[in-house]
């Protein structure tokens, strides 16, 4: 998905605006929409050819509450508009589909392993695995930087799960076939039916083999520790064990790459063609600004419970309303020059992580990723330009950047061999 400032500075006509289109994502400008959206309707209906339409919010006040106000909309009636036209059948089941008071039970026990103490007990395998993924730019040729990073969340989420590396690749295709099943790069070729539901089984068919493996021996690892984990007094079913291995899998998976990759691409067309660090990048700014900058969740869903309003607007019980993060993190009462990619922006009060009760449990760790590649990428990249076109991910919730071929510039200093 395009990232920069829109093309045009006027906005354009509301009625040629399809937020369900993949199109605008791939081959037109979203951030034109939701720029136009925010000026001039920001409570927005959008009609879906052959199924159920959708109210859009794309204010930044208007998705904190969205995705804050449980009492107001639930995430039980699907979170995506991927899922618009069945139930969800991890409603009540995995903890992003699932409300206060129950959500708050799944919440204290999926969160102990990614606190800000157990994340930095992590730190010195993640420098690893980043130093993994930066090495094949030291040949010289042209590194594809998406394509690098795009195994990096998942060898993490390897390492916690005690998942072999030789499944990561493999982990990855399906999470990718599952989140942007209409792009053909993760077609499944040995399915006929649908890709979302082909790569939905697949993944919890391995997670059922895993979590029966470790149930006769149990480990120091994720899926131990979630198998013993009491919710409410009680432990989790393999159903809900499944849903919240899966929930993880694809959250961190499809998203942390794409701040890395968005930001590289942001810098060239910042610097006229040949990106750059900034003279000055204190590193904890520049991590928050890389993830307002990538936005790499475009919407999230929630349904009315009751009839309500949002910003006068009139909203029936039962109405699915998306709330636009990307949209959010550009939005000029907010952020002064939005378009700008400043790594010095403080304060920066993004919501690239959501807002409320479903604020990103892994944020700590996509931090941690994100710090440890940038601290790398400083180091040893000078400057670096693109060597073809960028390719975006067929995704109306994921703003990707899948493949970025660039020649760089390498600074003196050479990354350690792998050990
Ligand atoms: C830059 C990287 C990431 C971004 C932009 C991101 C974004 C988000 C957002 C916007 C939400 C809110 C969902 C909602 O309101 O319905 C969320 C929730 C969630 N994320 Fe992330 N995420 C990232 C990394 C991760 C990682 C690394 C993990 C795995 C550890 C993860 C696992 C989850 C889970 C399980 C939830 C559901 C939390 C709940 O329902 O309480 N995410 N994420």
């Amino acid at each position: 998905m395009r990232i920069t400032a829109p093309a045009e500075a006027a906005g354009i006509p509301i009625d040629s605006i399809n937020l369900a289109d993949n199109d605008l994502y791939t081959k037109r400008d979203a951030h034109l929409a939701w720029k136009t959206l925010r000026a001039e309707c920001p409570v927005f209906w959008q009609a879906r050819a052959g199924g159920e339409g959708f109210w859009a919010v794309t204010r930044r006040a208007d998705v904190c509450r969205v995705l804050g106000e449980h009492e107001t909309f639930t995430s039980e009636g699907g979170t995506a508009i991927s899922m618009l036209d069945a139930p969800d059948p991890a409603a009540g089941i995995m903890m992003q589909a699932t409300d206060p008071p129950r959500h708050q039970q799944f919440r204290e026990q999926l969160g102990k392993p990614f606190s800000p103490r157990a994340v930095r007990s992590y730190a010195e395998q993640v420098r690893a695995f980043v130093r993994d993924a930066i090495r094949p730019a030291c040949d010289g040729e042209v590194w594809d930087a998406a394509a690098s990073f795009s195994r990096l969340p998942m060898t993490v989420g390897a390492m916690l799960m005690g998942l072999p590396d030789a499944d990561v690749d493999s982990l990855v295709r399906l999470a990718y076939a599952s989140l942007a099943p209409d792009d053909p790069r993760y077609r499944i070729t040995d399915s006929a039916g649908p890709v979302a539901v082909s790569a939905h089984f697949k993944i919890i068919d391995y997670f059922t083999r895993c979590i029966e493996d470790r149930k006769r021996n149990l480990a120091d690892d994720l899926i131990s520790y979630l198998i013993t984990a009491e919710i409410g007094g009680r432990r989790m079913t393999d159903e809900e064990l499944m849903s919240n291995c899966l929930s993880l899998l694809l959250g961190a998976v499809v998203t942390t790459s794409h701040a890395i990759s968005a930001t590289l691409l942001g810098l060239t067309e910042q610097y006229g063609g040949e990106g750059r660090w900034p003279d000055v990048m204190p590193m904890q700014t520049a991590v928050e600004e890389a993830l307002r900058w990538s936005s790499p969740v475009n919407h999230f869903m929630r349904r009315a419970r009751h009839d309500t309003e949002i910003s006068d607007q009139k909203i029936a019980a039962g109405d699915p309303v998306t709330a636009w993060i990307a949209s959010a993190n550009r939005d000029e009462s907010t952020f002064d020059r939005p378009y700008e990619l400043d790594f010095s922006r403080a304060p920066n009060r993004h919501v690239a992580f959501g807002s409320g009760p479903h604020l990103c449990i892994g944020s700590h760790l996509a931090r941690l990723m994100l710090q440890h590649s940038f601290d790398e990428l400083v180091a040893s990249i000078e400057s670096f330009e693109l060597a073809d076109a960028p390719v975006h991910l067929v995704s109306t919730e994921i703003a990707g950047v899948v493949s970025l071929p660039l020649r760089i510039k390498l600074r003196s200093r050479l990354i350690p061999a792998a050990s």
